[in-house]
C-alpha cells in the first residue's frame, strides 16, 4: 500500500493511492487523527484518537502540539509528561507506531494484515535539517517505508495541479500556496508547466498558526472577564472552548460568544472585531512574506509580476478563518484567491499524487534554508559566514540522489573547528531570521591528534603546515545535511551527521 502521510501539529491525515484516486482514510470514521499524546502518572502512554479520549480524565496529561517542539529539538531532547521524563523522539516514534496500527486496524485503508506501508512524508517548508531527521528516523523506527520528504506546500501543490491543471496556462503558469495550518505557515511559489512542477521559492515561519490565533482569543476573554488566575487545566479547557468557537466563525458573524462554565460564570461575548483585532498581528505577516516570495530580491534579479499569478491556493485549517480571506481578498483581489475543497488535506493528497507514478507529475524542489559555516577571517581578527547550500539551491528531481557541494583549501589550523548553522534569510551576508545553530563538528588536521577524543580541550593555534582539506557535503533529498572531511596527503577521513546543538534544546 501506498500512502501520503502528513504528519501535523493538530491533526495527521492520511490519503491513499487507489488506481487514480487519492481517498483520504478515516479513522473510526473520522478523516484525521489527532496528533495527541496522552501520559498518566503510571507510565502509560496513549497515542492519536486514544489520547483524544481521555484528554479530560483525571490523572492524564496531554501533549499537543508535539510538531512544534521538533523544531527546537535535537536527539537527546526530554519532554516532561504526567511527571515523568521522555524523550522527544521516542513519543514521536511511539505517536507514528500507533498510527501504524491503527491504519491496520481502526481505518477504512483496508490493508493485508502485515502489509508493508510504503509513505511520502512532509515537514514545513521552513524545517531545519535537525527537524528532517528526526521525522525521517521517527517514521523509520515506526516500520513506515519512507520513499519521499517532500515540503508540505509543495506536497500541496500537486493537490492543487491534479485538480485545477487548466487554470494554468502559459501567460500564468506560476501558482502561490498559502498553507496556514495549527502550528506552522507556509508559502511556496510553483511554476508549473506541463506535468512539471518546479518550486521557485520558500518561505515559512515557523510557528505561527491556528494555535495562536487559539492563545490570543482565550487572552482576549482571560483579560475581558477579569480572569487572572486560572489553573492550567481549566485553562486548557477555555482554550478548547475558544477553539471550537474560532472554528465556527463564518463570514456573516457578529458576535462571539465563549461558554464559561468551567469558570462557573454566564457566557462571554464581544463582537467578532474584537477577536478579529487580536487575531491580525497574526495575519499580517503571513500577507507581507507573500509579498516577499513574490518580489525576492534573490530571484536572478526578476520580480514574478502578479499577472503570471494563476491564483493564491489556500490550505491548512486556519486559513478558513473568515480574517484570512478577508485580508487575502483586500490585498491580492477577489478572484485570484482560491481556497483547496480538502483544506486539511491538501498535502496528504498531494503527497499520494506525488507517489502515484501514473498520475506522472513531476516535483523539483529546493534547499529552504541557507546552509554554511562561520569562519575566521583576516588572521582571526574577524569572523565572516561562508554560505555552502544557498536556499533555493535546486536539489535532484528523482527523490533519491543527493545533492553533492565540495570545498577544498589548505588547513591554517591545527584543528577545524566548524561552526554549522542554517538560516531562513542572509542580510549582508550574514545569518538572519531563525537561526538553526548545529553541534561544532571538531576535526584534526594535525596528525598528532587523529587519536584524541577530548579535541574540545586541547589548544586550537595557527599553523603553517596545513594539509590540504576536502570537505564533501551531500544533501539528501530530504533536506538532511552530513558532511565528510578528508585531508591530502595523510588521507584522514570523518563523517559527520549533522545534528542540532545542545544549548539551543
Ligand atoms: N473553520 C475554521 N476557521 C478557523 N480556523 C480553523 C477552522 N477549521 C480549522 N481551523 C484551525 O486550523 C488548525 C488546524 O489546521 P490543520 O489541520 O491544517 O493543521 P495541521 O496540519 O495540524 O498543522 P500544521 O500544518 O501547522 O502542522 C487548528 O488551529 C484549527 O483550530
Ligand atoms: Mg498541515
Amino acid at each position: 500500500m501506498r500512502v501520503g502521510i502528513d504528519f501535523g501539529t493538530t491533526h495527521t491525515v492520511v490519503a491513499l493511492v487507489d488506481r487514480g484516486n487519492y481517498p483520504v482514510v478515516s479513522f473510526d470514521g473520522l478523516d484525521a487523527w489527532p496528533s495527541l499524546i496522552a501520559a498518566n502518572a503510571a507510565g502509560e502512554l496513549r497515542f492519536g484518537a486514544d489520547a483524544a479520549a481521555v484528554r479530560h480524565e483525571p490523572g492524564w496529561s496531554v501533549l499537543r502540539s508535539i510538531k512544534r517542539l521538533l523544531n527546537e529539538a535535537g536527539p537527546q531532547t526530554e519532554v516532561s509528561l504526567a511527571g515523568r521524563s521522555y524523550r522527544l523522539t521516542e513519543l514521536l516514534t511511539g505517536f507514528l507506531g500507533a498510527l501504524k496500527d491503527d491504519l491496520h486496524h481502526r481505518s477504512n485503508a483496508c490493508l493485508a494484515p502485515g502489509e508493508a506501508i510504503e509513505a511520502a512524508v512532509s515537514v514545513p517548508a521552513n524545517a531545519s535539517s535537525a527537524q528532517r531527521l528526526l521525522t525521517l528516523d521517527a517514521f523509520v523506527a515506526a516500520g513506515f517505508h519512507v520513499v519521499a520528504l517532500l515540503n508540505e506546500p509543495s506536497a500541496a501543490s500537486l493537490e492543487y495541479a491534479h485538480r485545477y491543471r487548466s487554470t494554468i496556462t502559459a501567460k500564468r503558469e506560476y501558482v502561490l500556496i498559502y498553507d496556514l495550518g495549527g502550528g506552522t505557515f507556509d508559502a511556496s511559489l510553483l511554476k508549473m508547466t506541463g506535468h512539471a512542477n518546479d518550486v521557485v521559492l520558500s518561505e515559512g515561519i515557523q510557528r505561527l498558526g491556528g494555535d495562536d490565533f487559539d492563545e490570543a482569543i482565550l487572552r482576549l476573554v482571560l483579560a475581558e472577564s477579569q480572569l487572572t488566575d486560572v489553573d492550567p487545566a481549566t485553562r486548557d479547557l477555555l482554550r478548547e472552548e475558544c477553539a471550537a468557537r474560532k472554528e465556527a466563525v463564518g463570514p456573516q458573524t457578529r458576535r462571539f460568544l465563549v461558554d464559561m462554565s468551567a469558570v462557573d460564570r454566564p457566557p462571554f461575548a464581544c463582537g467578532i472585531d474584537d477577536v478579529y483585532s487580536v487575531c491580525a498581528p497574526l495575519v499580517d505577516p503571513t500577507v507581507a512574506l507573500l509579498d516577499r516570495v513574490l518580489r525576492d530580491p534573490a530571484r536572478d534579479g526578476r520580480d514574478i509580476a502578479w499577472s503570471e499569478v494563476a491564483g493564491i491556493y489556500v490550505v491548512g485549517g486556519a486559513g478558513g478563518f473568515p480574517l484570512v480571506s478577508r485580508t487575502l481578498r483586500t490585498t491580492f483581489g477577489d478572484k485570484r484567491v482560491k481556497r483547496s475543497p480538502h483544506p486539511f488535506a491538501a498535502s496528504a493528497i498531494g503527497l499520494a499524487v506525488f507517489l502515484d507514478s501514473e498520475a506522472g507529475f513531476e516535483l523539483s524542489e529546493r534547499f529552504s534554508r541557507h546552509f554554511g559555516v562561520f569562519r575566521e577571517a583576516q588572521a582571526g581578527a574577524d569572523v565572516v559566514f561562508d554560505p555552502i547550500v544557498r536556499k533555493d539551491a535546486e536539489l535532484p528531481t528523482d527523490g533519491r540522489t543527493p545533492l553533492v557541494v565540495r570545498r577544498r583549501y589548505r588547513a591554517a589550523h591545527n584543528i577545524g573547528h566548524f561552526r554549522f548553522v542554517e538560516c531562513s534569510r542572509l542580510v549582508n551576508g550574514r545569518p538572519d531570521g531563525d537561526v538553526t545553530p548545529y553541534d561544532p563538528v571538531l576535526f584534526p588536521f594535525d596528525p598528532a591528534l587523529y587519536d584524541r577524543d577530548d579535541l574540545g580541550r586541547q589548544p586550537v593555534g595557527r599553523w603553517k603546515d596545513g594539509p590540504d582539506v576536502e570537505e564533501r557535503y551531500v544533501v539528501a533529498p530530504s533536506g538532511a545535511v552530513e558532511v565528510t572531511l578528508t585531508t591530502e596527503p595523510g588521507g584522514f577521513m570523518r563523517t559527520f551527521r549533522l545534528e542540532r546543538c545542545a544549548a539551543a534544546r
